[in-house]
């Protein structure tokens, strides 16, 4: 039996399995004269979408899979302005103004849920809690100081502090009052629902496969279908579509989650991170029968690279030790990406565009800056540019501060893209692959990726990512191929689980 089977746990996200599926149709006819079609149906997509509703525009939603069931379905919904240490990287990198606009804009989105939620009634777990950054070791303490002066300096309510209701001692935290922690399941259901009274139109199950940028601009979807519009905003998490070539600046990162029950007189009662023992975040939720459902964060690494299985049993240690007696209940994963200067693209997609905008890059932090996007590109598509839309403008490019993370990233890539070519398989042939795993083999000179089910059938695809070429990797934990080089995922029979890539892998007969 694979190893991982026997990992902790429902294989599941809490916010998956807790709420009910959704069944918005599919697009099966052409549609034509929208003011904005929305690309991707995740937290940003689906709060842009309601945000220009809002606004009086006319809105079709195009989501490849289901709505909030991509990387906004397996967060942990933290939803807080503290974003591990980026007020200081911010005003060393761009100056204390700039710092300041980042907190305002992430003040202004954590405050439109709590708006949203009361007008619109929503039932979505809204709880207000502090937030904290913390280290354990005294080595991290200069820059918990150093980000504690940074968010105040902000205008945010931070302060340093060394008590933080966790059950184990921290050198030092930066604290910050009155954040906030949900269900994004419930919250973004609801909203979805309430776009579609209002008109909006949601098609699921139809991926867009093309974008042309004239005017009007036209999305073709997979289905043969076109939709024609004043503007488009991509929101597949890393975009399709990328022209600019944004794929270039963005670093996928998985990372792994548990959830345990736990009495309710054990919560800590705050939202916290440490980027220490290769990151730890904690928070709850309620659950049943009156307990906390801890829900644990870490291990991260880059997609296609680690034994995934080892990195389960580290975080469920970890948990296990911190937590006496929490029985783990729940775990998932999910991956995010980051801009080379930590600051998220968000505004129009390229220079020669008016009409085309994105909404990506957001670091582990896409809660409070996924509804952020809704409120920043409606208030962009209606010509009302808020005082941070040049700070989260994709256009923007500062060689002299993102050289060095550009070239790391670059070599990180072309080592994969020129060394998993030539590296040897870890089998010697199809034979080789034992049931429930799967290996890069090659047949007849070319690599191909191939999984044995429980059965002993052999399921191959082609190894070669459709995105750029790169060769994808097999996850033993979660039963998929990925791809190191940005981070695309793939079923085992090929189908695209996350982009960039947009096509399936190829089939192969290895008869
Ligand atoms: C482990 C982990 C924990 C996290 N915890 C937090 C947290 O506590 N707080 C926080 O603020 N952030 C957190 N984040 C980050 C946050 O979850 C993400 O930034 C956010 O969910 C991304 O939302 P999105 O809308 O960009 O992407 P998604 O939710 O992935 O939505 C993109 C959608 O586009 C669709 N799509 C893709 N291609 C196409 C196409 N061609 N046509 C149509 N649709 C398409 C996909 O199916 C998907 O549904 C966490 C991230 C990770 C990895
Ligand atoms: S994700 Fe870019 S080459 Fe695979």
């Amino acid at each position: 039996m694979a190893e991982s089977r026997m990992l902790p746990g429902t294989d599941e996200s809490y916010w998956m399995d807790t709420t009910s599926a959704t069944a918005y149709p599919a697009l099966t006819a052409d549609l034509a004269d929208v003011d904005v079609v929305v690309v991707g149906g995740g937290i940003a997509g689906l709060c842009t979408a309601w945000e220009l509703t809002e606004a009086g525009r006319t809105v079709a939603l195009v989501e490849a899979d289901r709505i909030a069931a991509g990387v906004t379905g397996y967060t942990t919904a933290k939803l807080s302005v503290l974003h591990t240490l980026i007020y200081d990287k911010v005003r060393t990198s761009s100056g204390p103004d700039a710092a300041r606009l980042y907190a305002e804009s992430q003040r202004l989105a954590v405050r439109r849920v709590a708006e949203l939620t009361a007008r619109l009634g929503i039932d979505c777990d809204l709880e207000r809690v502090p937030a904290f950054t913390y280290a354990e070791s005294p080595d991290g303490l200069d820059r918990i100081r150093a980000e504690a002066d940074a968010a105040a300096e902000a205008g945010l309510a931070a302060s340093f502090v060394t008590e933080t209701g966790l059950p184990f001692p921290v050198a030092g935290a930066v604290r910050v009052e009155d954040q906030a922690q949900f269900h994004p399941r419930k919250y973004l259901l609801a909203l979805a629902e309430d776009l579609t009274r209002r008109g909006g139109r949601i098609f699921e199950r139809t991926r867009a496969t093309g974008l042309d940028e004239g005017d009007p601009c036209t999305v073709t979807t997979e289905g043969g279908h076109t939709i024609t519009a004043r503007q488009v905003v991509v929101a597949t998490h890393y975009p399709v579509f990328d022209r600019a070539l944004l794929f270039a600046r963005l670093e996928p990162r998985r990372e792994l989650v548990v959830a345990a029950a736990i009495p309710a007189d054990r919560d800590p009662g705050g939202v916290y991170l440490t980027t220490e023992q290769n990151t730890r975040s904690v928070r709850t939720a309620p659950y049943r029968d009156g307990q906390r459902l801890l829900i644990v964060t870490g291990e991260h690494f880059t997609p296609g690279t680690s034994d995934v299985t080892g990195h389960w049993r580290k975080l469920a240690e970890w948990t296990g030790q911190r937590f006496p007696g929490a029985q783990i209940a729940y775990r998932w994963a999910t991956q995010d990406n980051t801009t080379t200067d930590q600051v998220p693209f968000i505004g129009r997609f390229h220079p020669g565009t008016d009409r085309v905008y994105v909404a990506t890059g957001f670091g582990g932090w896409g809660m409070s800056t996924g509804v952020l996007t809704g409120q920043l590109l409606a208030a962009c598509l209606t010509g009302a540019e808020p005082p941070w839309a040049g700070l989260y403008d994709p256009r923007r490019l500062h060689p002299a501060r993102e050289a060095g993370s550009m070239l790391k990233l670059q070599a990180k890539v072309a080592g994969h893209f020129v060394g998993d070519r030539v590296r040897p398989s870890r089998v010697d042939s199809v034979e080789d692959i034992a049931p429930g795993t799967g290996a890069v083999v090659r047949v007849r000179g070319r690599q191909c990726a191939a999984y044995r089910d429980d059965t002993g059938r052999i399921h191959a695809v082609s190894a070669r990512c459709t995105h750029l070429g790169c060769i994808v990797h097999f996850n033993d934990a979660e039963t998929a191929w990925e791809c190191p080089c940005h981070g695309s995922r793939f079923g085992i029979d090929g189908a695209v689980v996350q982009g960039p890539a947009n096509k399936p892998l190829e089939p192969r007969d290895l008869a």
